[in-house]
């Protein structure tokens, strides 16, 4: 498949599914299940949804066992969350019993026990610290587990890890048909949008974001901030933002870019509060206005109002990234803003990111978007224009 467009960016040729064979073989799949949660709940399913349809494929073409590796982001604690909580559903969509894995160390008997073309599903990578440090030794006690790899977790492609990485160097290694699709319609709205493209981006991940935003802003028409992202950016402004979540080694990073650009548009009303619970001493006020005790929680109406004349005059729009703590009601409104925006816009509509998504399918708007990735930062980085590792690592 050749995934890169035109212009600077040379066309390579990466490994498809179909280029190995997957008979009696152990195949190695990883796959991105993760997936919101709230108690213990799914909130929103497409992630898994999504890998089925090539799990079933695998074990169609006669796989002896399909391994599925995944991740979950870690907690605000630093923890790494188990994967455990997916299985049910998995079964519910796949017909049938998963195995899970809950030590890596069980993994070589479990996949002997199972029975000819049996799944299984091993315990949250990032458990161990090799994963995020692409360790070799970690790739290759994963590695003894299969006879190939299949890399079907688009959405942490831009990370270099052991499961993106390393594994591809140890076994034979190819792109599943979700990455290989996913790849292609990101890469030709890269190099082929209709203008304006607009982009909006809020979110928490402000040090894998940032860098892209500088990269983002030449390609795009206008560029809407919010969420995390746009604190920081208002905090290098030199604006006030109490106590909101930024990044202060970001900080310095953000004044390099060209904040007074007209493109970039940043929060001009912000919702706060003193507390993260929506509870109480909720008010809106001016981005100048933010009290030092105060958190910024939301863009207010008139920056939902701007936005959403922004989004609506677009050809091609992007959208990562809620636009405040929207998990708390109180604060969702702004990204509920920005989900109708994209729903009701004529232009070619692309949403990515798990923290995103979810709120298009409470609204039942994502029959209503384009095109939804599996990706969040890894369809950022792929249309900012740089390389994703776990993709480069696939090249022919
Ligand atoms: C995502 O949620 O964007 C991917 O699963 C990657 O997760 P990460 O940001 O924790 O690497």
């Amino acid at each position: 498949m050749h995934y890169c467009g035109s212009g600077k960016i040379k066309p390579v040729a990466i490994r498809k599914l179909d280029d190995i064979s997957m008979k009696n073989k152990r195949v190695l799949l990883r796959v991105d299940f993760n997936v919101p949660e709230e108690g213990g709940r799914i909130m929103d399913d497409y992630r898994i949804r999504a890998a089925i349809p090539t799990i079933k494929a695998i074990r169609e073409q006669g796989a002896a066992r399909v391994i599925l590796l995944a991740h979950r982001s870690a907690k605000k604690d630093g923890t790494a969350p188990s994967l455990q909580f997916v299985v049910p559903l998995l079964e519910e969509l796949l017909g049938e019993d998963v195995w899970f894995v809950d030590e890596l160390e069980k993994a070589q008997g479990a996949i002997e026990a199972a029975k000819k073309g049996g799944i299984l599903l091993l315990e949250n990578l990032r458990r161990d610290p090799g994963e995020e440090k692409n360790d070799s030794v970690f790739a290759k006690r994963l590695a003894v587990l299969g006879d190939v790899f299949i890399q079907e977790a688009f959405g942490v492609l831009h990370r270099k890890h052991a499961s993106t990485v390393g594994l591809t160097q140890l076994l034979p290694a190819a792109a599943g048909p979700l990455v290989v699709h996913e790849t292609e319609i990101i890469t030709s709205l890269r190099d082929h949008p209709k203008h304006p493209f607009v982009a909006a981006i809020g979110g928490a991940k402000i040090s894998t974001k940032l860098p892209l935003i500088e990269k983002l802003l030449p390609q795009v028409s206008e560029l809407c901030l919010g969420g995390a992202l746009a604190n920081t950016v208002l905090r290098a402004q030199g604006v006030a933002v109490g106590r909101s979540v930024i990044e202060e080694n970001m900080v310095e990073t953000v004044r390099a870019i060209n904040l007074t650009n007209t493109k970039l548009h940043v929060p001009v009303d912000v919702i706060v509060s003193k507390s993260l619970d929506g509870k109480k001493h909720v008010r809106t006020c001016g981005v100048g206005d933010v009290a030092e005790d105060e958190y910024i929680l939301d863009i207010g109406p008139d920056t939902q109002e701007l936005f959403g004349s922004v989004i609506g005059a677009a050809a091609t729009a992007f959208w990562n990234g809620p636009m405040g703590l929207a998990e708390v009601v109180a604060f969702r409104g702004g990204t509920e803003s920005v989900a109708y925006a994209f729903a009701d816009s004529a232009a070619y509509t692309a949403v990515g990111g798990g923290d995103t998504t979810v709120y298009l399918t409470d609204l039942h708007l994502t029959e209503k978007i384009s095109f939804i990735s599996t990706g969040g930062g890894a369809m950022l980085k792929l249309l900012s224009g740089d390389d994703l590792p776990g993709l480069q690592a696939l090249v022919v």
